[in-house]
């Protein structure tokens, strides 16, 4: 078995869909694993010219690959009827075929929407999610093998990982049929938020309920042996939902915010912004092992054609794009050995 992992650096927002996207068209999956959060992330993705919001299902269903929502997740089974039924009306009905739910998953029920829907401390994306997850570890929760309607989309994860080798549905063919070729799994996890919100690492409380971390990854039934690759995404500057102050006092960071477009897929909410912050990178970095690194929205700082980074307590200011970029790959050979990309396109790496 061979796994990549997908993981948000900051604070969610970072580009994820894109990468996931990516990945799966060039990659060679045979299955797409989220592996924590609940319907509080919200995915954007750009396939084939049109624009797609997902919260709970995975990108592998835009490539005939099958998706799952892992056991480390939460799910509101009418978020996800809601999402099935508007990505098979736009991509074709055989994509119900592929999207799978962890029968260990938790549920998010009417009462965690209610008691979510009344925070005031933390700025919850008022999904469920906190309670949801409380509620599991009390050993209160409701698993989805639990919930009648999603019998259809249920699976084992050890029998599906780690069962009788199958021919997975993207790689069908007449052929493969004739030859009765086994595929051993390949598993893309791709992440919901990002080390900034991590319920261990983030700023608590400011923090999400779920892992976000590799490490989040792997409780969804993988060994750490099969990890090949982690794929760390970042924006080159921050943004932040929720109610600690994190947008510095300058009208730079609402033209940022405006340019970039920083507002909440899930919620519409205006994203606090600021510059990047160095020293909370490097640090998502080393603890997750992060050997492709993956800066999205370059093309929005261009537009501002401010080039600050945080580090130290500092504002370090460059003159130029190049000179900022240089100044990151230095910092970087120093971290560890890493394929590193600066993207400008909401579309592609
Ligand atoms: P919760 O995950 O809804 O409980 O919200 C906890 C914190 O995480 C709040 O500050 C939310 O704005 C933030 N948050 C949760 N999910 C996302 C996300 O997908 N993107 C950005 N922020 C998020
Ligand atoms: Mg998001």
């Amino acid at each position: 078995m061979k796994a990549d992992i997908i993981v948000g650096l900051q604070h969610g927002d970072c580009g994820k869909g894109k990468v996931t996207h990516h990945l799966c068209k060039e990659g060679d999956y045979t299955h797409v694993i989220r592996y924590n959060g609940g319907c509080n992330a919200g995915h954007t993705i750009f396939h084939e010219g049109e624009k797609f919001v997902t919260h709970h299902i995975p990108a592998g269903v835009f490539f005939g690959i099958k998706s799952i929502i892992g056991p480390g997740c939460v799910i509101d089974a009418e978020q996800f009827y809601r999402e099935v039924i508007d990505l098979s009306l736009k991509l074709g009905p055989q994509v119900t075929d592929l999207i799978k739910v962890a029968k260990n998953a938790h549920v998010i029920t009417e009462e965690h929407l209610e008691e979510d829907g009344k925070d005031t401390e933390i700025g919850t994306t008022k999904k469920g999610n906190g309670p949801a997850y409380r509620d599991k570890y009390a050993r209160v929760g409701v698993r989805a093998e639990k919930v009648k309607s999603l019998e259809p989309f249920l699976v084992d994860i050890y029998d599906e990982l780690h069962g009788p080798p199958s021919i997975p549905p993207n790689k069908l063919s007449l052929d493969s049929m004739l030859h009765n070729e086994c595929f051993e799994p390949v598993v893309l996890f791709e992440g919901a938020q990002g080390f900034g919100l991590d319920i261990d690492w983030g700023e608590y409380p400011y923090v999400t309920s779920s892992h976000c971390t590799v490490a989040g990854a792997l409780l969804n039934g993988v060994p750490p042996q099969a990890v090949r690759n982690v794929w760390g995404i970042a924006k080159i500057y921050e943004t932040y939902v929720g109610k600690k102050e994190f947008q510095p006092e300058d009208p730079i960071f609402d033209v940022l915010q405006s340019i970039g477009q920083e507002y909440g897929a899930t919620t519409g909410r205006p994203r606090q912004c600021n510059w990047l912050d160095w020293d909370s990178l490097e640090k998502a970095i080393k603890i997750n092992g992060v050997n492709n690194l993956v800066f999205n929205k370059v093309d929005i700082l261009k537009q501002i054609n401010t080039w600050n980074v945080q580090s130290q307590g500092e504002i370090l200011s460059f003159n130029t794009e190049d000179e900022m970029k240089k100044w990151i790959l230095g910092k970087l050979s120093k971290v560890s050995t890493i394929n590193v990309y600066f993207s400008s396109s909401p579309n592609h790496l």
